[in-house]
């Protein structure tokens, strides 16, 4: 089901990006959880390691992982780009819904966090949990989301420079790439898994918008055509050429930190940019 032509496109891209094959019986990445097969294995998995939380991030999880979920104790939460998603989540029955703003790194819709969390927040009432994600990395922006509405926030990207995601994570290459981008750095495009995700722009998210790109094939045949080409650019560790999600929070992702400082910043950041809004709301001709 794979064109031959976009095999070729992914043979002569990695050449031309000087991506050498893998050695001999080195590992592959596979495919992630974009097959059902694959993702009903991981909730298979999951209970052995006694989860509080299973969270879904395309669309509500199937009814039955959702009840399988609650008679365990545990809830279910899905992430939401637009209202009516949130509404569906509701629907089927999902605890808690993650706002996604556009900003986010991975698969991500089309609003931005500042316009998308209030209207979640409004559209599944206050007894629904809501938590605001995308670009959250430090304290302002994590006392933004109780403003905007949401009861907590969720991050994603901020976690990949902790000191402790390097000890998983071999390709130094990434890091350094993740550690010099600005904001600015990111794309939001279909090449990774055939939906809208958002990944650091390098030479390999320019070569698919280069006019001899073929378009991305839908999801999961674009993950089944590039996850070799993943593996082999990881094992590469050219930091001009990676191929990873991350959101526009890269641009404060300046330093490889422990994940104790990653937690404590922000806290503390929460706490003062808290007391600087109670103080404006007190006195608004404060200086
Ligand atoms: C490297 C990476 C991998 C991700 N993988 C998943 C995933 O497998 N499932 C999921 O629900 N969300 C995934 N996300 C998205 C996060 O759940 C979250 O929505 C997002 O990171 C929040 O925005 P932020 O990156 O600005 O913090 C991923 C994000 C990143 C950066």
């Amino acid at each position: 089901m794979i064109p031959p032509d976009h095999v070729s496109f992914v043979d002569r891209t990695l050449q031309q990006l000087g991506v050498p094959p893998l050695p001999e019986g080195e590992g592959r990445e596979g495919v992630l959880g974009w097959l059902h097969s694959v993702a009903r294995s991981h909730v298979d998995i999951a209970p052995a390691h006694r989860p509080v939380l299973i969270a879904n991030a395309l669309g509500s999880p199937p009814v039955d992982v959702i009840e399988q979920a609650h008679a365990r104790g545990v809830k279910v939460a899905a992430l939401a780009g637009a209202a009516k998603h949130a509404l569906s989540h509701v629907a089927n029955g999902v605890d808690i819904i993650i706002a996604r703003g556009y900003e986010a790194g991975g698969h991500t819709g089309e609003i931005a966090s500042m316009v998308l969390t209030p209207e979640i927040v409004d559209a599944v009432g206050p007894d629904v949990p809501v938590l605001g994600a995308g670009g959250i990395g430090t304290g302002r922006q994590v006392a933004a989301s109780p403003a905007l509405g949401a009861q907590g926030v969720w991050t994603g990207s901020v976690w990949l420079t902790s000191e402790e995601y390097q000890q998983l994570n071999s390709n130094r290459g990434m890091t350094d790439a993740f550690l010099r981008a600005t904001s600015a750095d990111t794309v939001r495009t279909r090449i990774y898994t055939g939906k809208p995700a958002r990944l650091l722009k390098t030479k390999w998210t320019r070569a698919w918008e280069s006019e001899d790109a073929p378009t991305p094939l839908p999801m999961p045949l674009q993950n089944l055509l590039v996850s070799d080409a993943h593996s082999r650019m990881s094992a590469h560790g050219d930091p001009d050429v990676v191929s990873m999600p991350v959101g526009q929070i890269v641009g404060s992702m300046n330093e490889v930190r422990p994940v104790a400082t990653v937690m404590a910043d922000p806290v503390a950041g929460f706490e003062q940019a808290a007391a600087r809004a109670a103080g404006i709301a007190a006195d608004p001709d404060a200086p």
